[in-house]
């Protein structure tokens, strides 16, 4: 019998804890969930694609992740390295107390190399 209880134990203590999640600030999101990270942290300068626009169009202030040409001219660790410590005396926040290196990395390669203008990075994801 205990060994039964424990095996359902499990799945009801994850979905008590769910409420939980959900009344955390949402900056406090599992930082794994690199997407909504993006969502949250770099959509205000980024865009939601990462083309550095606004819902209206207007040009935000960050770099536009969709112009290959720009992009080119970065390896993966420059990318990273601005990730991790911001960029223009702050113009960029650095990021390094928040995500790390294996999650900047994974950042990089999997969101803002694969960013297309027009494609939405996270699609109902919570933006600031
Ligand atoms: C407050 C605005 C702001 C926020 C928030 C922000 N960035 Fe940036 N980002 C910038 C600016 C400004 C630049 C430099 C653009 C330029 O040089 O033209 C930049 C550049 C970059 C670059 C290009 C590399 C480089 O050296 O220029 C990457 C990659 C990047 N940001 C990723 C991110 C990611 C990922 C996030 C969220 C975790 C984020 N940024 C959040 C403003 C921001």
């Amino acid at each position: 019998m205990s060994r039964s209880f424990s095996s359902h134990a499990l799945p009801i203590l994850l979905m008590a804890a769910l409420p939980n999640l959900a009344a955390q600030d949402v900056k406090e999101l599992p930082k794994k969930d690199l997407r909504a990270f993006f969502s949250i942290n770099c959509v205000v300068c980024h865009g939601a694609d990462g083309s550095a626009r606004g819902a209206d169009g207007s040009r935000l202030k960050g770099q536009d992740f969709t112009n290959a040409k720009e992009m080119k001219d970065f390896t993966d660790a420059d990318l990273a390295k601005t990730i991790r410590k911001g960029k223009i005396f702050g113009r960029m926040p650095s990021f390094k107390d928040r995500l790390s290196d294996a999650e900047i990395m994974e950042l990089v390669q999997q969101i803002v190399r694969k960013a297309e203008k027009g494609k939405v990075i996270a699609p109902g994801a919570p933006e600031k």
